[in-house]
């Protein structure tokens, strides 16, 4: 079970780990259900028990434990937020599932042996990597020959402006305290075409980024969630002031949201 934090602890909570002890990450964020089921589909997951999968970046688990409840496959799921894989071991035991593991690790160092999985993937992990050939190339080390790759990530569109682009890589550097730019589809192209991977399927998506994503109920719960940790802890408020700040000013230019971005949805298979 998760532990409920101190005042004190929550303070230091790193982003993604705050944001996981909110329970921010209770459904599909970029592409939604929609985006989700297409990778799922492309990456050709199996509905068999020796199939194995491994989610790079999973969060809470929400789509790690969909696929093992869906596909009866034995899926694996990393995260380097000590909090978020707690949450996903909650979530799993909640779902009675037995075809599931959780693990903290860091998606730059696999902590497996080379061709342990069928399926590898990532969502909305792989922009957040400075290092995305490399990343991709650990991806390809744990897959098995013939299995396949994938990743669903955000891209700034070709009609966003210079500047546009430029305040997207800088909230991204903000939040993420390092050096990693949003990319346009072009440069991601190219980092796929790279890869050694064969069969590459990139698909592109213009609209409804992050539009029927998350579950009402599940937004508001934690939006209140924040709004309670921002008004009892000052080192919290400070923080999510600053990230509002940047996510309106950077992000959401009007109340359209994001018009400047379109999600990819990627796959490839080992040789
Ligand atoms: C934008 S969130 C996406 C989460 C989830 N895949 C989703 O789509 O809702 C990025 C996730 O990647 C994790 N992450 C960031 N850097 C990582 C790294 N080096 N290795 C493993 N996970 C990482 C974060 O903790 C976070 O859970």
């Amino acid at each position: 079970m998760t532990r409920r934090l101190s005042r004190q602890e929550v303070a230091k909570l790193g982003l993604y780990d705050f944001l996981g002890y909110i329970d921010a990450f209770d459904s599909p964020y970029i592409g939604g259900l929609e985006g989700t089921h297409r990778l799922i589909e492309l990456l050709g997951i199996q509905k068999d028990e020796n199939f194995r999968v491994l989610e790079i970046g999973c969060a809470s688990g929400f789509m790690s434990c969909m696929i093992a409840k869906e596909y009866g496959c034995q899926v694996t799921g990393i995260d380097i937020s000590e909090v978020l894989i707690s949450k996903a071991q909650d979530r799993s035991n909640r779902m009675g599932l037995t075809n599931v593991r959780f693990k903290v690790a860091d998606a730059t160092q696999l902590p497996f042996d080379d061709t342990s999985f069928d399926a590898v993937f990532g969502v909305a992990l792989v922009a957040l990597m400075p290092m995305k050939d490399e990343v991709l190339q650990e991806f390809k080390r744990v897959t098995k020959p013939g299995g396949s790759i994938g990743t669903l990530d955000l891209f700034a569109k070709n009609d966003a402006d210079e500047e546009t682009v430029d305040s997207f890589s800088t909230t991204m550097k903000t939040l993420l305290e390092y050096d990693v730019a949003v990319l346009e589809i072009q440069n991601w192209r190219s980092i796929f075409e790279r890869s050694g991977l064969d069969s590459i399927v990139i698909e592109e998506y213009y609209n409804d980024v992050l539009l029927n994503t998350r579950k009402r109920s599940g937004a508001i719960k934690a939006t209140m969630k924040m709004v309670y940790h921002m008004i009892i802890n000052g080192a919290v408020r400070k923080r999510m002031m600053k990230l509002m700040r940047l996510r309106k000013t950077a992000i959401m230019k009007d109340d359209e949201g994001f018009e400047h971005l379109g999600y990819l949805v990627f796959t490839g298979r080992k040789k």
